[in-house]
């Protein structure tokens, strides 16, 4: 399994401080953002890695990670995204990157208390379709500004709704996701959605619509630093308290 960091956007829920940089790379706690992404993913077993960027700070990323072996990457790649077409869109750059193996795709302002390890061994066990990591969430709010799924009384996926007016459960998406290769194949088939972009949630959409969908319910804290100024400042006291990435 490879594994795809998803490192690009505007970040412009966080202007005017990704005017100076890209989001990934401001502090959270003691080092920058994407690091944290990378642990959780190098501490999942993951050692081929791509971190995809974009806009003018993307050297940046060169310049802090290298070729990744400081950080237990084998072999880091790196993508460019032209322009900010969504996470799926950043996501299709990868595709000669996974050359027909699944991955493992952690959006790199995803900030996790606990390991991955257990989602990745569940997916690798039986690598076929999409698996997806749900966190509990109980303010309304905040589910407002997720991707939510409904889940049915034998606990299945019955679709995801992307940013819900009226969300149908208590659990929001997170932003870590395996795929077998046919993801590829999925986001070509995808339409710009109302903000412009080429949508995750479609893709996992499509995965639910082919009864090919699986979760697990993390354990632990988990943050989205990018979502707000003050989820970017709960993330940091959070990590600063009490640490991320922890077995
Ligand atoms: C994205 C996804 C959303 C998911 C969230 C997790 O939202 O579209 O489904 O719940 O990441 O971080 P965005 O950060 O692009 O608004």
């Amino acid at each position: 399994m490879k594994g795809v960091l998803l490192a690009g956007g505007t970040g412009s829920r966080l202007y005017p401080l990704t005017r100076i940089t890209n989001k990934h790379l401001l502090p959270i706690y003691d080092r920058p953002m994407v690091q944290w992404a990378i642990e959780a993913v190098v501490n999942a077993g993951i050692r081929d890695l791509m971190l995809v960027t974009g806009g003018t700070h993307a050297g940046e990323f060169l310049r802090l990670l290298g070729n990744g072996h400081e950080f237990g990457i084998d072999r880091l790649s790196y993508g460019y995204q032209e322009r900010p077409g969504g996470i799926a869109e950043a996501l299709g750059l990868a595709e000669r990157f996974a050359d027909g193996e699944p991955v493992l795709v952690m959006l790199a302002d995803n900030v996790v208390e606990r390991s991955i390890r257990p989602m990745v061994d569940a997916f690798c066990a039986s690598p076929v379709g999409a698996r997806i990591l749900l966190t509990r969430v109980e303010a309304p709010e905040h589910l407002r500004h997720l991707g939510v799924p409904e889940l049915d009384g034998s606990g299945r996926v019955v679709r995801i709704v992307e940013k819900p007016d009226d969300p149908p459960s208590h659990f929001g998406v997170t932003g870590i996701y395996c795929y077998d290769a046919g993801v590829f194949d999925v986001i070509k088939t995808l339409q710009p959605s109302g903000r412009g972009e080429l949508e995750i949630t479609d893709v996992n959409n499509h995965y639910v619509a082919e009864g090919a969908m699986s979760y697990d319910v993390l354990d632990g804290f988990w943050g989205d630093a990018g979502e707000s100024i003050d989820a970017y400042y709960m993330v940091n006291d959070f990590v600063r308290a009490y640490g991320a990435n922890k077995s």
